[in-house]
């Protein structure tokens, strides 16, 4: 089922029932990026696949906001949907709202899946790039993000053997508004440290890296990880950054896994 959340202003999948996990996309995607493991997920679980204001079919937002204001439209998901407690899996900037949502409200998760994402707020240059980033959305729309992205979601051998992934990621990046992603550019770029929080994370942890993952290298998020007192740490093999879509079959073996254990 997919509807939009009124008072969130969020567009949501929604697939199955059983305990609740919400997954969180990354940037310039939407909740598409999760089908797979919507798939999986819901023959034995609600599994909510939100897009993030600004992003997919949730409304662009009108004034700047933060990674917060994700967060904080996450909790009023939640609220609307009668969720108390759920899992928590976010990959890339989905993690960075996932630090913020454990940041404000650590009694309403039950557990953690951090997918090819880091816990350090952006240096000097980083938030440069995204700066200029943001500017060539303005000047060229969402395919500028999509021309940036393409080549550090997925290697070149999974670009070659899957045109098909290739092409329909491509129309979902293409399809995102371009202001809703200079949002997101500059939320990003100026988000809150979150390495201190690694050791306040109590609820057991999924940690997920690829191998050739140069946006959220596997030695970044080991560390990561080690940080976090109940956290397991798995890289796929022959992925890049975008692993639930790259190699669906392994990400879901391992959050099923993970969820079987940790709502047992
Ligand atoms: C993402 O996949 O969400 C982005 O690559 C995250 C980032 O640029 O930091």
């Amino acid at each position: 089922m997919k509807h939009h959340i009124i008072g969130a202003e969020l567009f949501v999948e929604e697939e199955g029932q059983g305990a609740p996990i919400i997954l969180l996309h990354g940037f310039p995607l939407d909740h598409r990026m999760w089908a797979s493991q919507v798939q999986a997920l819901a023959p034995y679980y609600r599994v909510i696949t939100p897009d993030l204001r600004g992003m997919g079919q949730s409304d662009v937002p009108a004034t700047n906001i933060s990674i917060d204001t994700y967060a904080d439209d996450i909790l009023t998901l939640m609220d609307k949907m009668g969720i108390q407690k759920a899992a928590l899996g976010g990959f890339s900037m989905g993690g960075y709202v996932a630090f913020a949502l454990l940041r404000k409200a650590p009694s309403r998760f039950t557990s953690l899946i951090l997918a090819n994402t880091r816990p350090e707020a952006d240096g000097q240059e980083a938030r440069r790039n995204r700066m200029n980033m943001a500017v060539s959305l303005y000047d060229k729309g969402a395919a500028a993000a999509k021309d940036a992205m393409l080549p550090k979601l997925l290697t070149e051998q999974t670009r070659q053997d899957q045109p098909g992934l290739v092409d329909s990621l491509s129309l979902v990046m293409e399809s995102m508004a371009a202001e809703g992603l200079v949002h997101a550019s500059l939320a990003m770029a100026f988000r809150e440290d979150s390495v201190d929080l690694l050791s306040t994370i109590s609820v057991p942890t999924l940690v997920i890296a690829g191998e050739h993952d140069a946006v959220a290298p596997p030695d970044v998020m080991n560390k990561m990880a080690d940080q976090i007192s109940d956290a397991s740490f798995h890289v796929i093999p022959g992925a890049a950054h975008l692993t639930p879509m790259e190699n669906p079959a392994a990400f879901n073996t391992l959050l099923l896994e993970f969820l079987k254990n940790a709502t047992a």
